[in-house]
């Protein structure tokens, strides 16, 4: 097909099938990192972090039948539209509270923080930074995927899915300048594609 993202893929990392059966699997021990007894799990609040964590968000909490409110986040880096990866330092990621829904007080809550990609590390922890100061009674933190350097394999998480090379990917939420979201695998782009985009 004309205009077929695929066409600009290396390979395929994970097929939606894998990611399927992972996000499935997760979605348990996700719940059980919130138990404080046993069989006890407190209602948890599950903020995804957008753009990227809409897809996989999605797919996750369908797979908790919990009884939950769910509030939006958004982070972004001021690196430029085509940035290839990330903020130079996490100073440098900016959160959009006109874009945002989670309330200022998060006294009591359990916080579980869904996004897309560990690399730097920068946006996960601007945005924990931002949620302790509403006073949750817990916070976690859960992402798709975590690359293999040693920035990402240093930051504290709590959960997550699949630890990929460090490579840049994109589909099932994940972009390349906007674009790439909806492909429901999760492939490496090619360095032709990102040359085109620059
Ligand atoms: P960090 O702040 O460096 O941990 O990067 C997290 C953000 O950078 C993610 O939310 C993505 O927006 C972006 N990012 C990092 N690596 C990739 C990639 O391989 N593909 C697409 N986006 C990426
Ligand atoms: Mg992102």
């Amino acid at each position: 097909m004309a205009n077929d993202h695929n066409q600009d893929l290396d390979r395929v990392l994970l097929t939606a099938d894998q990611i399927a059966a992972r996000v499935k699997q997760l979605a348990p021990e996700v719940l059980a990192g919130f138990e404080e007894e046993p069989g006890s799990t407190p209602e948890i609040t599950p903020v995804p972090i957008m753009t990227g964590a809409f897809i996989f968000a999605a797919d996750l909490i369908r797979q908790l039948p919990q009884k939950m409110q769910i509030h939006l986040m958004h982070a972004s880096s001021y690196a430029g539209t085509a940035t290839r990866t990330t903020a130079a330092d996490p100073s440098q990621v900016k959160i959009d509270a006109t874009l945002s829904n989670v309330p200022d007080d998060l006294t009591g809550r359990h916080v579980l923080v869904i996004d897309d990609i560990l690399d730097s590390g920068h946006t996960l922890a601007a945005v924990t930074a931002n949620l302790k100061q509403r006073n949750p009674a817990g916070l976690k933190t859960c992402v798709l995927l975590r690359k293999q350097r040693d920035a990402a394999l240093d930051f504290p998480i709590d959960h997550v899915a699949f630890d990929i090379p460090d490579e840049f990917v994109v589909g099932y939420g994940l972009d390349y300048d906007g674009y790439y979201r909806n492909l429901p695998h999760i492939g490496v782009l090619s360095q032709a594609a990102i040359d085109a985009h620059r």
